[in-house]
C-alpha cells in the first residue's frame, strides 16, 4: 500500500503526557502506557487513532472505563476510538515479546539485554500509540527488571529515582523535560560499563556526559567520548546550540540496524561507531566514529527540538544534519587541504552511491512524494544528496546569509514539527531572497547534468560561459523544470594562477558563483586577457553532472595548477575516467582475444608528478591517484561488463604499480608514521598514500613488494596497517595470503568488529567466487542474525565484488535471491538494502540482464515477502 506525501493530515488527537512503565522478561514484557490526550483543533476527525504491531493488547482504558471491542475497532495496524471525548486519559496494557524481535525494531535483545530502536515506526511495536513525528508529547518512564541481570536501566531525559523494588528488582524513574515524537523515545536495560565525565558548557552548566559498554570494552571508548565533547564545543562555537539536558549519554549495541539513533539524551549505537583503539580499529574507523557522534549530537537541535512534521520531510533533518556533520569533520582538521579531502570524500560518495540511485528504479526527490515503506527511504538522496541542498542554501547565501537562515529557523520552528518548506522560507526570509526556483531540489529527482560551451573573445576580451541544463527523466517525472543551480567557477591563466573575474563590471575575486536558473544560459567575464582553462564547478559547488570538452592538456594543466583542491582532484579523475572508459571498451570488444592493452605516458606522468610533489599534503595526492571505483566506471556506461571493467582497471593499477615503482617506493618510505598511534589528519594521510602505494606495487606484484606487504602485516603496530596490508596480500594472491588470513583471525577472534573485516575483506577480493562464500557462511563465526556481520559477508560479496558477484552462470544472482529471502524472514530492513544490490539490472550485458530478472522474480514470486523487499524488488521490475 503506497502512502502520499499529498494526503497528509493532521492528527486528531494530540498527546500532552506519557508515563510508560515496563516489567522487562525477554520473553513475556509489560507495557503499561498511561497518556492524556485531547482533541486537535487543527483536525476534523473527531476518533483516537493509535497504531500498534506484533504487540497483544491485554487491557485499554479511556477515563477508567475499560472499552470492550466495539468501543474501538483494530484494523490491521490501526485502532480506532469513535466518539471520543474532547479530553481523556488513556490507559493501555501491551506485551510483547523483546527475546523473539529479530527485526530490531522496537523492543529487542542484544547479547541477552534489551535496546530500542524507534525511529521511523519502531514505537507502536511497543505499545499503542498515535506514533507519528507530529505527535509530541513530554514521557515519564519507568523501568522495571532483573537486578543482576539488568544493572544499568536507562531512558531519556533524567534519571529521577532508583532503587530495589520489594519483589527484589531494581527500578529506575526517568522524566524527559522536553516534548518529543515517539521515534525519539528510548530504553536500554542491560548488564554495561561506562565512560563517564563531568563537562562544563558554555553557560556555565555542567553536564555528565556517558559512553556505555559491555565489560572488556572500555578500552575503546576513548575516542567516542573525545568526539562527543568536540561536538559539544563545536555546535556552541559555531551555531551557538547548547546542550539543554544535564546528562548526555551514548551506548553501545551490537546488533543494530542502522550506523546510530538519536534518542533524546540517550543516543543508541552500532557499536561500530563507537569502539576504538588503534589495535582493533582503522584511521577510517576513527573517522567514522567522529562524524557518527558529531551526526547524532546534531540532531538534538536539527532533528529532536525542532523536528519533521511526517516521514517525506525526513531530510529536513537528515541532510541539515549530514551536512552539519560534513561541516564539523571539516573545521575538525582545519586546514584548507584537510576540508578539500573531505570534500572530496563527500564527492566520491555521491558519485558511487547517490548518482546510481538516481539514475536506477529507486530514484526519489530528496522530498519523497511516495513510499511504501518508509525504512526505504533512508537513502543517500535524502541523506548526502539532501546535505548537498543544504550546503547550496550556503554557497548561495554566504556563510553568514546562511547562519542567519539557521537562527530564524529555530527562531520560529524551535519545539515544533515542520517542513522543508519552512526550512527554505526561514533561508529565504533571512536574507531578503526570493528561494521559489530552489524547491525544485526537493521535488525533482535525477541528477542534472549541466553542459558547459565557452569562448574567449581576443578582440573584445571576453570570457563566455554558456551552461545547458537538463534533467533526465525518472519514474514518475517524465518531465523536469530548470533547477537553482549554484556554479562557482574560476579561469586559470596560462601560468597555472587564477585570472581576477570581472562580471557584470564588478572583480568578484578569482572564484565567481554564478546561478543558473535558466535550462540555457550565458555568462560573461569581461577584461580576459588571454584564453584561460575554465576550472567550472568549484568545490563541487552543486550535486550535478559537469561535461566540457577538455583535452587532456587542459586536464593535466588544471591537475598541476588548479587553487580549487576539489577541482584539481576532479581533473585527475576525469584524466583517468577517459583511460578506464576506452580500456575496458577494448576489453569487451576483444572477447577472448588479447586486447593489448596500454597506458599513455601523459596520463602516467601527470600522476607521477602528483605523487612526487612533496608540497601537498599526502592526503590529497591519495586521493588524486585513487582511480574511480569499478562502480563510477560502471555508472558512465550503457551497457556494462563487470569483467571488462574490473580487467581494465587492474590493468591500469598494474601500470601504476610498475612503471612508478621507484616513486612509489620512495613514498611508501617517506610516509611511514612511527611512534605511538594517532588519528590525526596529518597521520592518517600518510598513512593512506603509504598504504595505496603498497596496493600500487602489490598490483603488480614482484617478490620484493610482496614482501613488504608481508613485512607490514607482521610488524604492524595499528590495525590501519595490519588490515592494509592483509588486503593487499590477499588482492594479490600472495602465497602469504592464507596464512596470514589464519593468524588474523586467530589473533583477533574475540573482537567482533575485527572478524567482521575479516569477512569483508574476503568477500570483496575478486578472487572470491559464491562457492568460498558459501564456505564462509559455515565458519562458526558467521551469523545471519548479527546485521553486521551479515553485512560483512553477504552484503559485500554481493554490492562490493562485481567479479564473483557477476559471474556469468548467474551463480552470484541465485545466492543473492536465497540470501534476501533467508534475511527477509529475520529482519526485513537489512534483507532490503541488500535486496538493492540488483537496482541496476538493466544496465548489464543482456545475458546478466535475463539472469537477473530472473532472480529478482523469483523473489518477487516468494509469497511471504516483507512491504520493505517487495516495495524494492518490485519498482526494480517495473522501472
Ligand atoms: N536517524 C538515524 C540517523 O540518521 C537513523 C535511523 C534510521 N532507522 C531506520 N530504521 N531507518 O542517525
Ligand atoms: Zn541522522
Amino acid at each position: 500500500q503506497t502512502i502520499y506525501r499529498k494526503d497528509y493530515t493532521a492528527p486528531s488527537y494530540l498527546v500532552d503526557t506519557v508515563e510508560l512503565g515496563f516489567d522487562l522478561d525477554p520473553a513475556r514484557t509489560v507495557v503499561a502506557n498511561r497518556m492524556t490526550v485531547r482533541r486537535n483543533p487543527a483536525s476534523a476527525q473527531r476518533e483516537i487513532e493509535l497504531y500498534g504491531e506484533d504487540i497483544e493488547l491485554v487491557s485499554l482504558r479511556l477515563n477508567g472505563r475499560t472499552l470492550v471491542e466495539g468501543d474501538y475497532v483494530i484494523e490491521g495496524t490501526l485502532l480506532r476510538i469513535p466518539n471520543a471525548p474532547e479530553e481523556a486519559t488513556l490507559e493501555i496494557e501491551t506485551i510483547c515479546v523483546p527475546e523473539s524481535n529479530t527485526t530490531l525494531s522496537g523492543l529487542y535483545t542484544s547479547n541477552g539485554s534489551f535496546y530500542t530502536q524507534c525511529e521511523a515506526e519502531g514505537f507502536r511495536r511497543i505499545t499503542y500509540f498515535p506514533d507519528r513525528p507530529d505527535v509530541m508529547a513530554r514521557y515519564t518512564v519507568m523501568l522495571r527488571a532483573d537486578k543482576d541481570k539488568y544493572p544499568v536501566l536507562l531512558s531519556n531525559g533524567n534519571l529521577i529515582d532508583e532503587g530495589i523494588l520489594p519483589d527484589g528488582r531494581r527500578y529506575a524513574l526517568w522524566e524527559d523535560p522536553f516534548k518529543k515524537p515517539s521515534y525519539l523515545f528510548a530504553l536500554v536495560a542491560a548488564r554495561l560499563v561506562c565512560q563517564e565525565e563531568d563537562f562544563e558548557l558554555a553557560d556555565g552548566r555542567t553536564a555528565l556526559l556517558q559512553v556505555w559498554v559491555e565489560e572488556g570494552n572500555l578500552d575503546k571508548t576513548d575516542y567516542a567520548m573525545q568526539s562527543l565533547k568536540h561536538s559539544i564545543r563545536w555546535d556552541e562555537e559555531r551555531w551557538d546550540l547548547e546542550l539543554d539536558l544535564d546528562r548526555f549519554m551514548i551506548v553501545a549495541v551490537g546488533d543494530f540496524n542502522m550506523g546510530a539513533m538519536e534518542n533524546k539524551g540517550l543516543n543508541i549505537f552500532n557499536t561500530k561507531f563507537v569502539l576504538a583503539n588503534p589495535r582493533v580499529a582503522t584511521d577510517v574507523d576513527f573517522q567514522g566514529i567522529e562524524a557518527v557522534v558529531g551526526h547524532e549530537y546534531f540532531h538534538n537541535w536539527t532533528g529532536n527540538r525542532v523536528t519533521c512534521r511526517d516521514w517525506f520531510q525526513l531530510s529536513l533533518k537528515e541532510g541539515l544534519t549530514v551536512f552539519r556533520d560534513q561541516e564539523f569533520s571539516a573545521d575538525m582538521i582545519g586546514t584548507n587541504t584537510g576540508r578539500a579531502v573531505t570534500r572530496i570524500d563527500q564527492v566520491r560518495t555521491l558519485r558511487q552511491a547517490q548518482f546510481p540511485e538516481d539514475a536506477g528504479p529507486m530514484a526519489h526527490p530528496v522530498r519523497p512524494d511516495s513510499f511504501v515503506e518508509i525504512n526505504n527511504f533512508y537513502t543517500v538522496t535524502v541523506y548526502e544528496k539532501g546535505a548537498e541542498v543544504v550546503r547550496m542554501y550556503q554557497t548561495l547565501l554566504g556563510r553568514d546569509g546562511f547562519r542567519k537562515g539557521m537562527d530564524l529557523y529555530f527562531q520560529r520552528h524551535d519545539g515544533q514539527a515542520v517542513t522543508c518548506d519552512d526550512f527554505r522560507l526561514a533561508m529565504a526570509d533571512a536574507n531578503g531572497r526570493d528561494l521559489a526556483q530552489f524547491e525544485r531540489w526537493y521535488s525533482q529527482a535525477g541528477t542534472p547534468v549541466v553542459q558547459a560551451e565557452t569562448r574567449w573573445d581576443e578582440q573584445a576580451q571576453t570570457y563566455t560561459l554558456r551552461l545547458i541544463q537538463s534533467c533526465p527523466p525518472t519514474p514518475g517525472q517524465p518531465e523536469k523544470q530548470p533547477f537553482h543551480v549554484p556554479v562557482a567557477v574560476g579561469l586559470l591563466g596560462r601560468d597555472g594562477r587564477d585570472l581576477p573575474l570581472t562580471v557584470d563590471g564588478k572583480v568578484v575575486g578569482t572564484t565567481a558563483v554564478l546561478e543558473l536558473t535558466e535550462a540555457d544560459q550565458t555568462f560573461t567575464f569581461t577584461n580576459v586577457a588571454e584564453q584561460p582553462t575554465p576550472s567550472i564547478l568549484r568545490d563541487f559547488s552543486a550535486p550535478v553532472i559537469l561535461k566540457y570538452g577538455y583535452n587532456d592538456a587542459e586536464l593535466v594543466h588544471l591537475f598541476s595548477h588548479d587553487s580549487d583542491p576539489v577541482n584539481r582532484w576532479e581533473a585527475g579523475q576525469r584524466l583517468a575516467m577517459s583511460r578506464l572508459l576506452k580500456l575496458s571498451g577494448q576489453v569487451a570488444a576483444a572477447g577472448n582475444a588479447d586486447p593489448k592493452l596500454d597506458v599513455d605516458d601523459v596520463f602516467i606522468d601527470a600522476m607521477r608528478k602528483i605523487l612526487a610533489d612533496d608540497t601537498l599534503d599526502p592526503a590529497f595526492r591519495e586521493q588524486a591517484l585513487l582511480l574511480p571505483s569499478e562502480t563510477m566506471i560502471a555508472d558512465q556506461l550503457d551497457v556494462v561488463d563487470p569483467l571488462a571493467i574490473h580487467t581494465a582497471r587492474q590493468f591500469v593499477r598494474a601500470a601504476i604499480g610498475t612503471r612508478l615503482r621507484g616513486e612509489l617506493e620512495a613514498q611508501y618510505d617517506a610516509n611511514q608514521t612511527p611512534g605511538e598511534y594517532s588519528p590525526d589528519a596529518a597521520s592518517i594521510g600518510k598513512r593512506a598514500l603509504k598504504n595505496l602505494a603498497l596496493a600500487y606495487l602489490c598490483a603488480a606484484p614482484d617478490d620484493a613488494s610482496l614482501d613488504l606487504a608481508r613485512r607490514q602485516f607482521d610488524g604492524a603496530t595499528n590495525m590501519t596497517d595490519r588490515a592494509s596490508a592483509l588486503s593487499a596480500l590477499v588482492h594479490a594472491r600472495a602465497p602469504a595470503a592464507g596464512d596470514a588470513l589464519q593468524r588474523f583471525y586467530d589473533e583477533f577472534q574475540g573482537e567482533p568488529l575485527v572478524v567482521d573485516k575479516w569477512f569483508a575483506m574476503q568477500a570483496a577480493a575478486p578472487t572470491t567466487d559464491v562457492n568460498r562464500v558459501r564456505d564462509l557462511m559455515t565458519h562458526k563465526a558467521f551469523t545471519l542474525r548479527n546485521p553486521n556481520r551479515a553485512r560483512s559477508l553477504v552484503s559485500t560479496f554481493c554490492a562490493g565484488n562485481p567479479v564473483g558477484f557477476h559471474a556469468p552462470d548467474g551463480s552470484g544472482y541465485a545466492f543473492w535471491a536465497e540470501q534476501v529471502i533467508a534475511l527477509d524472514a529475520l529482519n526485513p530492513q537489512v534483507a532490503s538494502r541488500l535486496a538493492r544490490a540488483m537496482d541496476r539490472w538493466r544496465r548489464y550485458t543482456p545475458d546478466l540482464q535475463a539472469r537477473m530478472k530472473r532472480a529478482l522474480q523469483q523473489v518477487a514470486g516468494q509469497a511471504k515477502l516483507s512491504n520493505d523487499v517487495r516495495e524494492v524488488v518490485g519498482k526494480a521490475l517495473a522501472n
